[in-house]
């Protein structure tokens, strides 16, 4: 086994902030990881070949399963984790796909309710007719109408977000991850930062292009910020084979470079609760259910085939690309989720390549509140009160554009209505 050498990681030069030669810091970088990764005694392409067979080997199985007509994404139901039976085959499926549907998170009834109330709370308040057009230009709507809608503070997301389900589901998919390390506790996996975020709403008969697919985890700081060359330190010296996509060790502090569409919080799940019953082939979540992905992400660019100064595309501010001109193995699992209903949640590991499928004259509505599993860690209790003083004055958080909707809607969510949970969520006790 060829173990990690610390050494190398901390010599790489670093960038806290966004380099101001981008090119020139690329070159650097590059250059240093790959001598990094050499003085383990194995050249690049000889590490990368390594994740490319294990890569190889998930690709293939996880085509044999479609090729059933299943799907390659996991099915939990809420019920099993709420009473502690998920058994020791399913945890591992979930670990080896990084990916997860909870079947019944929350009752149909109470998802088609906070779908209504949503309804209500953005007419109430007449959000279409002030509605200024998309304030980024990641999830750029279609028409004149919102398919993201950047609303943060109603009751149906509060509710949800400070919900005992809720806390359930984040507590069992945290515990997936080894959260303490080198006498460290890097996150708390039984308490979450409640990380605000939007909703979708995307109306039956829709037409929509879809969302390219991409990861969400960063961009250059990938490569260029100390905490991050820490993580990844498997990845960057060579002994790559104990690499751990489910390790938090150095994953929840630094700072991360920033654009329109950032996550400052350290996510162990992305996830969205569905409002609605959704198709499996109405323009639906895809991902790669293979979370070592990240590890061939990151090698890709070191390759010989790839510009000194160029990262495959990947720039600050613009979500990372994944496609098929440079990640042509990964692309060949992309799988689409299985058909919902309202009440199912679903969740895949902050790692995990995504995108959305396009769809013509959707069926049926495409309703989702985003929550994700964000637990305390340095990183999120940096970013609570940033997210509770948006929360108080109804603005939208750091993270997102500066749209302020509800600042002036009078029925949001309250900070008396906090419950407890909430309370820990945003920092207040
Ligand atoms: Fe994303």
């Amino acid at each position: 086994m060829v173990s990690s050498d610390s050494r190398t990681i901390e010599a790489l030069p670093h960038w806290e902030s966004t380099p101001d030669d981008i090119p020139s810091a690329i070159r650097q970088i590059k250059a240093a990881i790959r001598e990094s990764i050499e003085s383990s005694g194995r050249s690049v392409a000889e590490v990368a070949d390594v994740i490319e067979a294990r890569l190889a080997e998930k690709v293939a199985k996880i085509e044999s399963v479609k090729q059933t007509g299943e799907s390659a994404w996991p099915e939990i139901r809420y019920q099993d984790i709420s009473d502690g039976v998920v058994s020791a085959e399913q945890v591992s499926l979930v670990k080896e796909r990084g990916c997860l549907i909870v079947r019944g998170h929350f009752e149909r009834d109470q998802a088609l309710e906070w779908d209504k109330q949503i309804v209500d709370y953005v007419e109430g308040n007449s959000f279409f007719e002030n509605y200024r057009g998309s304030g980024d230009d990641f999830f750029g709507s279609v028409g004149s109408r919102p398919e993201i809608y950047p609303i943060y503070w109603s009751h149906s997301q509060m509710q949800a977000r400070q919900s005992d389900r809720m806390a359930t589901v984040q507590s069992f998919m945290n515990h997936l991850w080894t959260s303490s390390s080198m006498e460290v506790e890097w996150f708390d996996p039984n308490r979450d930062s409640l990380y605000p975020d939007r909703i979708r709403r995307r109306p039956e008969g829709a037409d929509s292009a879809g969302l390219g697919t991409h990861i969400d985890t960063g961009t250059l700081d990938l490569w260029m910020t100390k905490a991050y060359q820490r993580a990844f330190r498997h990845v960057y010296d060579g002994s790559i084979e104990e690499y751990d996509p489910w390790d938090a060790t150095f994953r929840t502090e630094g700072p991360q470079y920033p654009g329109t569409t950032m996550c400052s919080a350290f996510r162990t799940f992305q996830g969205w609760t569905a409002l609605s019953d959704m198709d499996h082939d109405q323009g639906v979540l895809h991902s790669i259910p293979i979370p070592e992905t990240m590890a061939y992400l990151l090698l890709r660019p070191l390759l010989d085939d790839v510009a000194d100064d160029e990262m495959c595309g990947v720039m600050v501010s613009s979500v990372f690309p994944v496609n098929e001109k440079w990640h042509e193995l990964p692309m060949q699992a992309l799988s689409g989720i299985p058909s919902v209903r309202a009440g199912d949640s679903v969740w895949w590991h902050c790692d995990l390549v995504h995108g959305v499928a396009p769809v013509l004259d959707q069926k049926g509505w495409g309703n989702v509140m985003y929550i994700p599993s964000s637990p305390w860690c340095p990183r999120n209790r940096d970013y609570a009160p940033i997210a509770f003083e948006a929360f108080a004055t109804g603005s939208s958080p750091s993270d997102f554009p500066a749209e302020h909707y509800e600042r002036d809607w009078n029925n949001r969510f309250t900070v008396e209505e906090l419950n407890e949970r909430g309370r820990r969520g945003f920092g207040l006790e």
